[in-house]
């Protein structure tokens, strides 16, 4: 029996195998739960999705296309996943974006008001037009997840703008739990803050290489977290084993967060 047996969701942000959102639809599918997935409409990424998606050993994939800074996308969606898996049970946001022109050290003051908003957008406010979305088909209530880093809380250079999205996303994360648990909806909404992990949006970040390294250096565990324990963690936020659990931020960092020094 698996934790999310009879369970059913989607994942936005499976760009590849490497991918946060990947390991999340492992653990997923090892646990029981029927997925849906979308890929961002964008170069080879239709093929690319696909191919991880079949490595996670689902043939014929319920798989959309969806730019999520776009309504009509989200739209189009939602109301395909109404119709075609009458209701769902969670949403996984592991979508973020910002131009890496400003993502390097000493270019967080020169963001121009395009980058900002763009990285803010997409990253932070999609949270809640997919929490629009997704509440009219989860009239069982349900359990939103996304993720983010420990550069929303604390200066981390290179990080920039990205990290003052996170920060947006982290109080986007309370704000949702707030109505979202209110009125009989008791739709959860949490995030999870992990390590930095070698992905194409991590490799986005200037100094990437250093932020493992010091997190292998300074963390409790003393090295750096896997994408199965983010999967493992996104199982227990999104199943009923998380019932409890609502607006907040879970690290799985390896305890790099409590060291101050
Ligand atoms: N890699 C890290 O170091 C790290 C650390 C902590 C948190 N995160 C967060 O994890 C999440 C997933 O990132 P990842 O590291 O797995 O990288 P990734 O590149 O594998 O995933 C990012 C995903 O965002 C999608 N995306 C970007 N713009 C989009 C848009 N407009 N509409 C729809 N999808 C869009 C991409 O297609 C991609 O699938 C992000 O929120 C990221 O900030 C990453």
């Amino acid at each position: 029996m698996g934790l999310m047996d009879g369970k059913k969701g989607i994942v936005f942000g499976i760009a590849n195998e490497r991918s946060y959102a990947y390991f999340i639809a492992q653990a997923l599918v090892r646990e029981g739960a029927q997925l849906a997935f979308t890929y961002l409409p964008l170069g080879k990424m239709e093929r690319r999705v696909g191919k991880a998606v079949e490595s996670l050993g689902i043939t014929d994939p319920w798989l959309e296309s969806c730019d999520a800074g776009n309504d009509e996308d989200l739209d189009r969606v939602f109301t395909k996943l109404g119709e075609d898996f009458g209701s769902i049970d969670f949403v996984v946001h592991s979508i973020a974006f910002a131009d890496r022109d400003y993502l390097k050290p000493d270019m967080f003051h020169k963001t121009p008001r395009a980058a900002f908003t763009q990285a803010m957008d997409v990253s932070a406010y999609t949270l809640v037009a997919m929490a629009q979305r997704a509440m009219p088909i989860m009239p069982n209530g349900g359990s939103m997840v996304s993720l983010s880093y420990f550069g929303g809380e604390k200066v981390v250079p290179g990080y920039n703008v990205m990290g003052v999205a996170k920060a947006c996303l982290e109080h986007t994360t309370r704000y949702l739990a707030y109505e979202l648990g209110d009125q009989g909806r008791n739709i959860r909404v949490n995030s999870i803050s992990a390590g930095p992990f070698k992905t194409l949006a991590g490799a986005g970040v200037g100094g990437m290489d250093e932020m493992i390294a010091h997190q292998e250096k300074k963390a409790a565990l003393k090295r750096a977290n896997t994408g199965e324990e983010v999967g493992n963690a996104a199982v227990y936020l999104l199943s009923d084993m998380s019932s409890g659990t609502t607006g907040e931020i879970l690290y799985v960092d390896c305890g790099f967060n409590i060291v101050g020094l």
